[in-house]
């Protein structure tokens, strides 16, 4: 069943990669599962990054963007910090936390689709980006080190998958004690049932896969995280919400 959901994920964003992705649509495709060419409005994708960001990475970085916010507002990235972007796509979260981290810090991409993998290392080398690193894998296991990265990132890719306390044990894993958890993803609002979740979009769509905002808070604390937080920023379909999701694994300032 996972291993079904895993597929049909990698299938939908290996097409959205060679259609030059957003056009390709997926998070707020077909709601009813598909993932042709389609209009992405402002819930998602590229309009959800200021006129800079925008201006700062290659246009064929931003076209690709599939996401549902900026997870670079979200995580306040400094000088030297090494930062791990869940499900990295067309890479260009990679690109805007490698500009922000500068020539010191690093920024390391993982998807599980070639074809995404394929089209951010291109992206890459349009932007000149050296402090970069794109490895597949899937972010329910995670190839890096434990304690190998400060901050965490991802935009709009919890959501689709089918094992999130995976998820956010991986994620808790590579931080550093007191490293920050910083995301951008959908959130449905306590009182849908899964079923109702399900109505309102498809999986692949990153809709019917959404966690509530109470499960979000509970796999996060299940993992170890403290201080988490899930805030609403804009309505993507009734009752449920693009929204920033931050977190902290305890470190030296907790003991
Ligand atoms: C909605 S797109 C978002 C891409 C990118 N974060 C962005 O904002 O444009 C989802 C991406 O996550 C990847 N993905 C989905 N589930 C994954 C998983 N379980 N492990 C690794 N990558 C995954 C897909 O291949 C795809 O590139």
């Amino acid at each position: 069943m996972a291993q079904d959901i895993r597929e049909q994920v990698r299938a939908r964003y290996a097409l959205a990669a060679v259609q030059g992705g957003g056009d390709a649509g997926c998070c707020g495709g077909d709601p009813v599962g598909g993932c042709g060419p389609t209009v992405i409005d402002e819930r998602f994708g590229a309009g959800l990054y200021g006129a800079q960001d925008a201006a700062a990475v290659p246009p064929e970085a931003l076209a690709a963007s599939l996401g549902c916010g900026n997870p670079l507002m979200v995580a306040e990235l400094r000088d030297g910090e090494r930062v791990l972007d869940l499900g990295s796509g067309g890479g260009i979260d990679v690109l805007l936390s490698a500009r922000r981290v500068g020539a010191t810090g690093f920024a390391y991409g993982v998807d599980m689709t070639d074809e995404m993998l394929d089209l951010a290392r291109a992206n890459a080398a349009r932007a000149g980006a050296t402090n970069v690193e794109f490895r597949k894998g899937t972010i329910e296991d995670l190839p890096l080190d434990d304690a190998t990265v400060d901050v965490v990132i991802s935009n709009c890719v919890v959501n689709l998958s089918p094992d999130k306390p995976a998820v956010l044990a991986e994620a808790f894993r590579v931080l550093v004690p007191g490293g920050r958890f910083g995301i951008s993803d959908v959130v449905a609002e306590d009182h849908l049932t899964p079923e109702q979740r399900a109505e309102r979009g498809s999986y692949v769509g990153c809709i019917a896969g959404a966690l509530s905002r109470t499960e979000y808070l509970g796999g996060l604390a299940a993992a170890g995280f403290v201080d988490a937080t899930v805030e609403f920023t804009h309505t993507v379909a009734d009752g449920m919400h693009g929204a920033v999701v931050r977190a902290r694994k305890p470190g030296p300032q907790d003991a």
